[in-house]
């Protein structure tokens, strides 16, 4: 059966261009990303590839682990390793998962086979340190990700992880917060102390807590 939100995300062994890695034991104590390829030497996963190497140390910031996968076997990643930076300007500087036999793309339900029924679509899995699946996007193998999104929804779950608020529509690090519904205005006074605007009474935005 497919994953949902709030599922045990499944722990895994795999080849990678950085060695066999235990899923589980590579997050650590910590956030993770795990985005699927369709294939390798195709021109969207190359630029996504390198894009995700460039900005490496911002989910290093986030203590955030980053695997990517792809259905082709090892030797063809490394081979594949050195076209992405030679055309990203960055290097691979994470691990990337061979996958021939399907077994974790079967897992995580990365192939849909009205779409292709070998290659995996655009999968991506943020995992939280509970090791819960947080957050699922998929994105057809025409169209490449933004990035930027997947780190924007982490700042967005780190700050519901650890404060009471959620993010409004178009939130980005910085802007103002909602503080939940179920906090009450009794509570909410001693959790925010810099106060909160009621547009409504379900409707109490908040600058974000942590800035
Ligand atoms: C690509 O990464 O460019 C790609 C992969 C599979 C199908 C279409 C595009």
């Amino acid at each position: 059966m497919a994953l949902r939100l709030g599922d045990e995300a499944p722990n895994f062994t795999a080849e990678t261009t950085d060695g066999t890695i235990d899923f589980y034991d590579y997050l650590g104590d910590g956030w993770g990303v795990l985005f699927s390829h369709p294939k390798d030497f195709t021109p969207v996963c190359t630029t996504e590839l390198g894009r995700v190497a460039a900005l490496k140390p911002e989910f290093d910031k986030r203590n955030t682990k980053v695997v990517g996968l792809s259905v082709d076997p090892l030797e063809s990643h490394h081979e594949w390793k050195d076209d992405i930076e030679e055309t990203q300007g960055n290097a691979l500087n994470y691990p990337l998962i061979a996958d021939p036999d399907h077994k974790i793309a079967d897992l995580y339900d990365m192939i849909h086979p009205n779409a292709n029924d070998t290659l995996t679509v655009r999968s991506v899995f943020v995992i939280g340190p509970d090791k819960k699946v947080k957050l699922i996007i998929t994105y057809p193998a025409s169209t490449g990700r933004n990035i930027d999104e997947i780190l924007r929804v982490i700042d967005s779950l780190q700050l519901t992880a650890n404060y009471q608020v959620a993010t409004p529509v178009n939130w980005t690090d910085g802007d103002d917060v909602i503080i939940v519904p179920a906090v009450s205005d009794e509570d909410a006074k001693a959790k925010f102390p810099k106060g909160w605007d009621a547009q409504k009474p379900y409707l109490r935005v908040t600058p974000q807590p942590n800035k």
